[in-house]
């Protein structure tokens, strides 16, 4: 997409059409140049456009015109200026329009504009071989956006997108080798180093977690680690991406009726490997080093059985009393890793479980971690990005989620309830106290179930932009 900045009038821009966003309260007393650009006072609306949040009402005069509904002006913030733009690619997109001018009048951060088009632009038909969807060739902003800024929200938005692809890709596609030579690019491209222990390297290394949970599956399993190096004496960011490129449940097994979403169970490794490919890029002042368990969570004949023991690479000894809780497992080992490869602030990104779809939808990504401080600058790094996450508590009393009769831990808690807290709490067991750590429950947020009028159904990249701005934080 071809991308160029205007304050010319409409009648002087050479656009398919041109898109209007427009507040509640205008749709009564136009906009100044809204009449400007119509050559009249009034615009006969009927019931037709309201202004209502995610509106949209195509006026075919040439050029064409569409409003596009923001709501009410005081409730005008990042994520709905990211989410109207996305609104109107997608009516455009559907319209096939390819020129199109797009009024940022109403922006506070017109880049923005940039961001939402190019995420709802995202097409989930990749392996459809008839139905092409149209592109936006030229976008031109009625607007000030810096050349830089530009730049930096099109590699943005390019990155969000291939990590959208690949939790998009099915599991015979992106299998845990797959995603190793993903990472491999990375470290050639950017000169990270590079870590990469098949099943027998990370038995030997002690990380008998994430082999107990791999050796259910005929594809070779990896863990992996990227390190991006600022400085020796720097911080270290650790951020560690649960990799299950299919999760049936191992013997535990799911039932089978939406087994075919958990080919999604990755997303956490691809906005982890989708960030590095920014740092490499923004070259942040501090080091970060991303690990990724990778591996299926298949019932082989070698799968483990619930009630096996498994001791991770912290010397601690896990019961896997059900074996589809297999995320906390290959975390353990994938959390000691990094952060003996010198992380001290750890954020994990899992699709971990169920129960934080039922907390909180599509809607937020559950945060937790053991230190206020650290989870307030994620929870506002997401917020400033509108990617809403929401806090929830871990008290003393929740260690009892854990109880296991013969292991240190158990994989899932003796009784019903707090599933979210139960499975950050095990997590926690694999954090060196005077480490910071938050744990992102993506499960509800990784994948939209139905379309959005901004989004397309599917992968949505959620918590890479989150990141991103959380270097600026660290920097
Ligand atoms: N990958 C799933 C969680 C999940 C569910 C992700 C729905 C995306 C959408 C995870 O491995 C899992 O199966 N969790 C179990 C844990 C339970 C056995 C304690 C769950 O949530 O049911
Ligand atoms: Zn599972
Ligand atoms: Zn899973």
């Amino acid at each position: 997409m071809k991308i160029t900045l205007s304050d010319e009038l409409l009648n002087k821009i050479s656009a398919e059409v041109l898109i209007f966003p427009m507040f509640e309260e205008e749709t009564k007393n136009l906009p100044e140049s809204l009449k400007g650009i119509l050559g009249r006072e009034q615009l006969d609306l009927g019931n037709d456009f309201s202004g209502k949040l995610y509106e949209t009402f195509l006026i075919p005069q040439l050029p064409k015109l569409l409003l596009v509904g923001a709501g009410k002006k005081s409730d005008f913030n990042a994520r709905l200026e990211r989410n109207v733009a996305g609104t109107a690619a997608r009516k455009i997109i559907k319209s096939k329009l390819k020129k199109i001018a797009f009024d940022a009048r109403i922006y506070t951060k017109p880049s923005l504009i940039i961001e939402g088009i190019g995420l709802a632009e995202f097409d989930p038909g990749i392996y459809k071989t008839k139905e092409k969807t149209s592109k936006i060739d030229d976008l031109i902003v009625l607007g000030k956006i810096s050349a830089s800024e530009i730049k930096k929200t099109q590699n943005l938005v390019e990155v969000t997108n291939w990590a959208r692809s690949i939790v998009l890709e099915p599991a015979n596609k992106i299998t845990p080798k797959a995603m190793v030579e993903e990472a491999k690019k990375l470290a050639r491209t950017y000169k990270f180093s590079i870590e990469v222990y098949d099943e027998k390297e990370a038995a030997k290394k002690g990380m008998g977690a994430f082999v107990g949970i791999a050796q259910g599956s005929h594809q070779p399993s990896y863990m992996l680690a990227l390190k991006y190096i600022y400085k020796k004496e720097a911080l270290t960011l650790g951020v560690v991406g649960k990799g299950i490129t299919f999760d049936s449940g191992g013997i535990s097994i799911k039932p089978s009726d939406r087994m075919h979403e958990m080919k999604m169970d990755m997303a956490g490794a691809a906005t982890a490997i989708a960030f590095m490919k920014l740092v490499g890029e923004l070259k942040p002042k501090i080091n970060v080093v991303v690990v990724t368990p990778l591996t299926e969570n298949l019932p082989g004949g070698g799968a483990l059985k619930p009630g096996d023991v498994v001791k991770a690479l912290n010397g601690k000894t896990i019961e896997v009393l059900n074996t589809d809780a297999e995320g906390r497992v290959v975390l353990a080992d994938g959390l000691v890793l990094s952060q003996k490869l010198g992380a001290t602030k750890i954020i994990d990104l899992a699709t971990l479980t169920g129960a934080v779809i039922v907390a909180l939808g599509s809607e937020a990504t559950a945060a937790l971690g053991n230190k206020e401080d650290f989870l307030e600058s994620v929870v506002d790094s997401g917020e400033e990005v509108g990617e809403r996450i929401w806090t929830l508590p871990i008290y003393p009393e929740h260690k009892e989620l854990l109880r296991s009769d013969v292991a240190d831990v158990a994989n899932i808690p003796p009784s019903r309830g707090a599933g979210v807290i139960a499975g950050a709490v095990f997590l926690q067991e694999f954090i060196e106290k005077n480490n910071s750590w938050v744990h992102l429950d993506i499960a509800g947020t990784a994948w939209l179930d139905n379309e959005k009028p901004y989004l397309a159904k599917g992968p949505t990249g959620i918590g890479v932009r989150t990141l991103v701005n959380l270097l600026d934080k660290l920097s």
